[in-house]
């Protein structure tokens, strides 16, 4: 990898963990420390995945096969890796990803059930050795995320699924996790947000300036 190379940030969690102000946050603190950064989202984050978003989080397609929901998510992927994610890093621009494959093996993996190893293959083939350098997972537990999302409007084809799958969400999350200590750090996302922000401080710190 060349000096020039950005770094690949990703946040994930649950419903309810507060993703959205936490990701705000998190561009701030890159921002400070002086790194010009993209942001973006997936599902999503070009036209075609955003495309493909609406086709995966509306109700047009409520029985759409897990085998489909799966290849859908990692099309848009590879858009999204090949038209922004890519040329981004090599420009030496951070990327800041609202999720990304580790929401696959959670909620495809996880919620749905489908094996792991098939969405490993399909990790291989779509990004090759492409992966974040630091993920943030917001961790919570399901009761409190829901009661958290609850309060928000129109729920989307994932938002309906039922307290079961995002157990399985969150443990596969978690699983992860153990599995990728250096890279993913689990902020406890349940404390209001000066102490979920404190936690973000601390994870931030170390890598801005590792
Ligand atoms: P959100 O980013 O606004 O939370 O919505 C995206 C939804 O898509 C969320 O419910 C998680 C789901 N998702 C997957 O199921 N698999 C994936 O690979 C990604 C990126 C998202």
């Amino acid at each position: 990898m060349s000096q020039r190379y950005g770094r690949f940030i990703t946040v994930e969690g649950g419903e309810g963990a507060g993703k959205s102000i936490n990701l705000d946050y998190i561009r701030s603190l890159i921002e400070a420390a002086g790194h010009p950064v993209l942001f973006t989202r997936e599902p999503g984050g070009t036209p075609l995945g955003e495309e493909v978003r609406e086709l995966l989080l509306g109700h047009r397609h409520t029985g759409m096969a897990d085998d489909a929901e799966l290849l859908l998510m990692f099309a848009a992927r590879a858009e999204h890796i090949a038209r922004c994610i890519r040329p981004a890093l090599e420009r030496g621009q951070w990327v800041l990803c609202d999720r990304f494959t580790d929401a696959t093996y959670a909620y495809q993996g996880g919620g749905r059930g489908l094996s792991e190893a098939r969405i490993a293959t399909l990790e291989q083939w779509v990004q090759g050795g492409l992966r974040p350098d630091l993920t943030l997972l917001l961790d919570l537990p399901v009761e409190i995320g829901l009661s958290r999302a609850g309060v928000r409007s129109e729920p989307d084809r994932f938002e309906r699924e039922q307290a079961a799958f995002f157990q399985r969400v969150r443990e596969a999350y978690l699983r992860i996790a153990e599995a990728h200590p250096a890279r993913v750090t689990v902020i406890d996302a349940a404390p209001g947000l000066e102490r979920v922000q404190a936690q973000i401080d601390r994870a931030m710190h170390g890598f801005l300036s590792g």
